[in-house]
């Protein structure tokens, strides 16, 4: 069957190593050896994909800046799905990024038709609440913003617009002649969510790093092609030699490229029409190719921003695995039996889960005998992404569960328990992060 990314549509992710090979995603394997101190998410495979990970390292090991960005539609629920992004987001906050949370109203308006009032009590009550009870802090380089809100990003939406036209957007999403202009609108919305960032406003060009869940690739793989199309030149590895194309860079530019280069010693800078290249690179023991080709990217990056331009860095990504629902199928904020929302009476949570689907067998007596499938059990997989610190207890319930010896019922009452501790807890966390709500500069 063929894998379709759909980010308004059902998701059909039959394997998701497909995702490597068939849109270019890289596996997240080479990079988990590389974290000092990985999220769980990571350490245990959910996070299981990126793009471009490699940049938001390298600043996050060198103290540089760097950022984080997701949005949340406020079309219902916000459910343990959507936790994950937000967890996600305070990780990388915690490792030092500036953070960026997006309140996708304008999204939610044009494609689901809710009204803007309605975006905003969802905004702040499903979504804004639990980001903070989770952690986010109030920094002075990270917002939780309305898009409606945020003229800085709409002003980019409009420029990006520039750079996207209608055929190669609905080869993307699908749009036809009857698609709401401001249906499409929203996708350069979210692009400029993903880019603004960036924006001098800002701090400048900078690695942001975008949580999303598979199914919002096409929006990453369209704004890095959107950032690409925006600068002036392209920094090129060429074998042995470093090859700076002036994409679009004037005459001018392309002179005070040459001359800037000429000040360092990188090696032998020579100009044509419409390139530069750097041969007899001056690689050192400790200086590699790479890291030139990174600092004569930065200076190339320097100088558009100085002649006013963007400079956008491409956004990397990275990718989780989507929870099972509770009924099997996906996890869907349309289908209330399928998800636990944040805001869930904790024990109506608990009896959603005495329901849910498990890995058990037909009868008792065949589990004994076969042993339980946890790979196929939508209770198991809530400890393993939410309510179990500890994988050496995620290991032995596992073997347990395979071997027979432990029970459907056990477990889903095991669960259920910590669910509704989380969810007291999270709760009371939701009631005093809204007092706190003015300190992120959201009015009520
Ligand atoms: N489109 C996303 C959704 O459907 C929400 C969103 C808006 C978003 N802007 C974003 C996600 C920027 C990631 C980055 O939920």
């Amino acid at each position: 069957m063929e894998t379709k990314l759909d980010p308004w549509g059902i998701v059909h992710v039959e394997d998701y190593s497909k995702l490597f090979e068939e849109f270019g995603i890289s596996s997240f394997e080479d990079i988990l050896p590389v974290l000092r101190e990985p999220h769980p998410y990571m350490r245990r495979k959910i996070i299981f994909g990126h793009r471009n990970y490699d940049s938001v390292l390298r600043a996050m090991e060198r103290h540089e800046p760097f950022a984080v960005m997701s949005g949340f539609m406020p079309s219902g629920r916000a459910h343990f799905g959507h936790m994950m992004v937000m967890n996600e987001i305070i990780w990388h906050q915690k490792q030092g990024a500036d953070a960026f949370a997006a309140i996708a109203d304008m999204e939610a308006h044009a494609v689901r038709g809710i009204s803007w009032e309605k975006c905003r009590t969802l905004g702040i009550n499903e979504y804004i609440l639990s980001l903070i009870a989770l952690g986010f802090q109030p920094k002075e380089n990270s917002h939780i913003y309305f898009q409606s809100e945020n003229y800085k990003m709409r002003n980019l939406a409009f420029e990006l617009g520039r750079e996207a036209n209608f055929s190669e957007v609905s080869a993307i999403y699908g749009f036809t002649g009857e698609t709401h202009i401001s249906h499409m609108e929203s996708v350069m919305a979210q692009s400029a969510d993903i880019l603004h960032p960036q924006l001098k406003e800002f701090g400048g060009p900078k690695p942001v790093v975008i949580p999303v869940g598979a199914d919002q690739d096409p929006h990453i793989k369209l704004t890095r092609d959107l950032a690409y199309r925006m600068r002036k030149f392209l920094v090129e590895r060429r074998g042995d030699y470093i090859s700076i194309r002036g994409k679009l860079a004037s005459q001018e530019l392309m002179q005070e490229a040459e001359s800037a280069l000429q000040k360092r010693d990188f090696g032998t800078v020579k100009r044509y029409e419409e390139h530069i290249d750097v041969t007899n690179l001056c690689v050192k023991e400790a200086i590699g190719i790479k890291d030139l080709q990174e600092e004569i990217e930065h200076l190339i990056i320097t100088l558009e921003t100085e002649h006013g331009e963007y400079g956008f860095i491409p956004p990397a990504s990275i990718y989780h695995r989507f929870m099972t629902g509770l009924t099997g199928g996906k996890m869907s904020s349309s289908k209330p039996e399928s998800h636990i929302a944040l805001t869930e009476d904790p024990k109506e949570a608990g009896k959603k889960i005495m329901r849910a689907i498990t890995g058990g067998r037909q009868s008792l007596s065949e589990q004994k005998k076969l042993g339980g499938e946890p790979e196929k059990c939508s209770i198991y997989e809530f400890l393993v992404f939410h309510l179990s610190d500890d994988d050496k207890e995620l290991l032995e319930l596992d073997a347990e569960c395979r071997s027979g010896r432990r029970m459907c019922g056990t477990c889903k009452k095991d669960v259920a328990e910590r669910i509704e501790i989380f969810l007291r807890e999270h709760q009371q966390a939701r009631e005093a992060a809204r007092e706190r709500l003015p300190e992120f500069g959201i009015k009520v």
